[in-house]
């Protein structure tokens, strides 16, 4: 089957696909040949998600899907969550916002977080949807060097690496994008 994944994160890309592996066909947006930045406007990870896959379906009527990923901070009642990407403001970097994000924290004792991934899938015209989180901890300074977003001060529950010393192997074992797309994997699994 072919599907198309709405989004230009490459980081995201390279992540999913080694979930998926060669069982489907996935496309990029750029592979599809479609040049586009989706927008976000929405304020749950649900209804972003969706906005992405429907707005792909209703250009290609390809089988489509999209995820819309936020951090979700305990002691900053959910923040930064659906505004992830624009925390510090919009088109700012991900160092502004994990800058941003230590000078909220700096004050507090919790310092638990999670990843929440939201993935919308659209087959024939029908959207599901599916959700993966893992648990962890914001830590006062950055370590490592991959990955992308908040990677650098964000340490899963059982590890003791951020996910940014993490290789791509390693980050899959805990990582919410990978439970999601295992939901979206078992589903296309069935059909
Ligand atoms: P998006 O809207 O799903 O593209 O993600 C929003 C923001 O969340 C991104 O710009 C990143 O800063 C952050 N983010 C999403 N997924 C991850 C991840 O796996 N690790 C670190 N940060 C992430």
């Amino acid at each position: 089957m072919k599907l198309i994944f709405a989004t230009n994160n490459q980081h995201k890309v390279e992540e999913i696909r080694a979930v998926i592996g060669d069982k489907f066909e996935l496309l990029t947006l750029q592979e599809a040949g479609i040049d586009i930045d989706i927008p976000e406007p929405h304020d749950t990870l649900e209804a972003n998600a969706s906005e992405k896959s429907k707005t792909i379906y209703r250009m290609t009527g390809t089988s489509c899907f999209s995820e819309d990923t936020g951090l979700e901070v305990a002691a900053l009642n959910g923040e930064p969550g659906v505004k992830s990407a624009r925390y510090a403001g919009d088109d700012r970097s991900f160092d502004q916002n994990i800058d941003k994000l230590l000078i909220n924290l700096a004050a507090k004792e919790d310092r638990s977080a999670r990843f929440r991934t939201v993935v919308s899938v659209i087959i024939d015209g029908k959207e599901t949807l599916f959700e993966g989180i893992c648990e962890g901890t914001v830590i006062k300074e950055r370590r490592g060097g991959k990955g992308f977003g908040y990677d650098p001060v964000f340490i899963p529950a059982g590890a003791d690496k951020t996910f940014a010393e993490m290789t791509l192997e390693e980050k899959n074992l805990f990582s919410h994008r990978k439970k999601a797309t295992e939901k979206l994997v078992a589903f296309l699994n069935i059909l």
